[in-house]
């Protein structure tokens, strides 16, 4: 059986309900094959994946080793509960060692990155005995309750007030920030830093568990600190004892050059790494928390107060393991670091020929174009928080009729292809979003 792209949308609309949308507003693609950075509707037309998904599908679709793995644990275990040992859960662990920064020995496993947010949030209370999790403004941690919360970005504003014990920052954005504004961006890091800082003591230091932040900031936005930034947040958080939750659902397994978006900075040490998307590469869903030697060792004595059905699932573990595998064998944390950089220069050749391109930012295959009305005066082309201007839904339009998905938002195009992109394919997508661009260049403004 296989239905025309109508009828799978059809059924979809029909009978399930969409995310973050008013359902009548849901105009979804389908998707009926996949390969690679490709896939497929119904009809047998043909996408550019240009946000792997949602910037997990890192391996690429249908990657032989990783359905090969999958199959060959649902013959042996399919499922084991979470009190029973198994061999792919422990081995997982022990790659997990390997790879994330240094000290962090031992990871709890979860369902995606919403519920690993949680738990590390949890662990972290637990830990210290304090309550209060400082979060940024522009960041998105998840859909459930307390990550939500968390997540400084307007999709929380529906879950207000939330969970209580949350407390935000403003964010490193040297390209609209007031606190960078006549500085440097190292001088613009300084000042949020003290105003963090200020934040801390007005909120007490004895009551802050832990500061949390994307390794490399994401989906609100892609704005990210410099070294002064980073080293300044170490600092706080060895001045009070604070410790430092690092979610590397979105920028982890790669996607931004490194294995970890936090290994560009690497005299930052995590209290706690969280992980989800790229772990699996969506295979199997899974999440994970990797934990200090130092909390392994609290958890050691103390009871671990969380526990879910189906964590550290065989099926996830087997798939995890074999896209660490393809990660390695593949160099593919080397091609995202080279190919990102084929992408940048695409982007700012794009940029000298658009004048809606107001700002590029990121790094590896992790990068976003910023559109404005003005250059001069970065007047945004549709603004915060505003979901579908008039130029963003021609822009996102005309990438879909030209056989591109990616997520438009506010000001944004993000570009996140799946790590295994080639040259000529970095090229098949740009000239799409080529053309796309010349759709907002007449929203431009003297
Ligand atoms: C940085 C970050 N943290 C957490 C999450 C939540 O992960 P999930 O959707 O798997 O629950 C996301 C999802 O986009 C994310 O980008």
């Amino acid at each position: 059986m296989s239905l025309s792209h109508a009828e799978i949308v059809a059924d979809n609309r029909e009978y399930t309900l969409a995310s973050w949308t008013a359902q009548k507003a849901w105009n979804p693609v389908s998707m009926a094959k996949a390969e690679g950075i490709y896939y497929w509707d119904g009809d047998g037309r043909r996408y550019i994946d240009w946000a792997s998904q949602l910037v997990n599908v890192n391996v690429g679709h249908g990657h032989p080793h990783v359905i090969k793995a999958i199959q060959d644990q649902v013959a042996q275990v399919a499922y084991a509960y979470p009190g029973i040992a198994t061999e792919p859960r422990g081995r997982l662990g022990e790659l997990l060692r390997e790879i994330t920064p240094d000290g962090l020995t031992k990871s709890f496993f979860t369902l995606g990155g919403s519920d690993a947010i949680e738990n590390a949030m949890k662990m972290a209370r637990l830990y210290t005995g304090r309550q209060k999790v400082l979060t940024r403004y522009r960041s998105y941690h998840g859909a459930t309750f307390g990550a939500m919360t968390a997540g400084g970005d307007p999709r929380r504003l529906a879950n207000e007030p939330g969970v209580p014990w949350i407390v935000r920052m403003h964010d490193p954005y040297p390209y609209r920030s007031p606190l960078y504004r006549n500085r440097t961006a190292d001088e613009g890091d300084q000042a949020l830093i003290d105003q963090i800082e200020e934040t801390i003591l007005f909120e007490g230091p004895e009551n802050c568990a832990a500061i949390l932040l994307e390794g490399y900031s994401g989906t609100s936005g892609i704005m990210q600190g410099g070294n002064v930034y980073w080293r300044g947040i170490q600092n706080l958080c060895d001045k009070y004892g604070i410790l430092l939750i690092i979610d590397e659902v979105m920028s982890g397994f790669g996607r931004t050059g490194e294995w970890f978006g936090i290994n560009h900075y690497p005299f930052v040490k995590p209290d706690l790494l969280v992980m989800a998307k790229g772990l699996t590469s969506g295979y199997v869903p899974m999440g994970a928390v990797a934990v200090r030697d130092k909390i392994a060792a609290y958890f050691e004595e103390n009871t671990l107060w969380g526990g879910l059905t189906y964590s550290a699932h065989t099926l996830a573990c087997a798939a995890a393991i074999a896209n660490i595998e393809v990660y390695r064998n593949e160099n593919l944390i080397a091609n995202s670091r080279e190919m990102g950089k084929v992408l940048r220069a695409g982007l700012l050749d794009l940029a000298e020929k658009h004048p809606c391109i107001g700002d590029i930012r990121g790094t590896g295959l992790h990068q976003v174009i910023e559109l404005v009305k003005n250059r001069e005066t970065r007047e945004p082309m549709s603004g915060w928080n505003n979901p579908a201007s008039e130029p963003m839904q021609k822009v996102a339009g005309s990438l879909r009729n030209g056989g591109l998905t990616t997520f438009v938002r506010f000001d944004w195009i993000f570009n996140a292809p799946p790590l295994v992109i080639n040259r000529e394919q970095i090229q098949e997508g740009l000239d799409i979003i080529d053309q796309a661009l010349t759709l907002a260049d007449p929203y431009c403004v003297e």
